[in-house]
């Protein structure tokens, strides 16, 4: 049977392609997911890509997760420098968590130098555009097979 991998996305990320194009790039978030879907496919990884603007669903999300996903792959955007409520839900996760940003954070305003996501994942990947989605799937594709 396949591993479920949950790609997680929060607020605003709904407007991937409008918002802050010199930012986050013209790729929406329906292409990003459809792209993820195909790559899981090949790599035999069901993958289950998800968008909420609200804190609480995301962390019922990572809790699902518990029961029916080998990772988490997380774009908690905003959350990310806020939100201590999803830092302890992924602390009670025992898979494999990917923390992902489109941008590169420390390059950022100051107040996204702070991630409540980081000390709570197993891996970071930032800064390498919308492909960072893409490129990471092989990779835990492969921790998964040896772990
Ligand atoms: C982001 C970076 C966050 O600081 C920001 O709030 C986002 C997106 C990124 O993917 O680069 O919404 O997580």
């Amino acid at each position: 049977m396949s591993k479920t991998i949950y790609m997680i996305n929060g607020p605003n990320l709904n407007l991937l392609g409008t918002r802050e194009p010199e930012i986050y790039g013209y790729e929406t978030l329906n292409d990003i997911a459809s792209n993820c879907r195909k790559i899981g496919d090949h790599h035999d990884l069901t993958v289950d890509f998800r968008q909420s603007n609200h804190e609480g669903e995301i962390v019922d999300w990572i809790q699902e997760a518990i029961e029916h996903a080998e990772a988490i792959i997380i774009n908690a955007a905003a959350y990310t420098h806020t939100s201590v409520a999803i830092h302890d839900a992924l602390r009670s996760f025992d898979g494999y968590v990917v923390e992902l940003h489109i941008s590169n954070p420390h390059l950022r305003e100051s107040f996204r130098h702070t991630s409540y996501v980081s000390t709570a994942a197993n891996a970071i990947v930032a800064g390498l555009g919308t492909m960072g989605y893409e490129l990471v799937i092989p990779l835990v594709s492969e921790i998964l097979a040896t772990a």
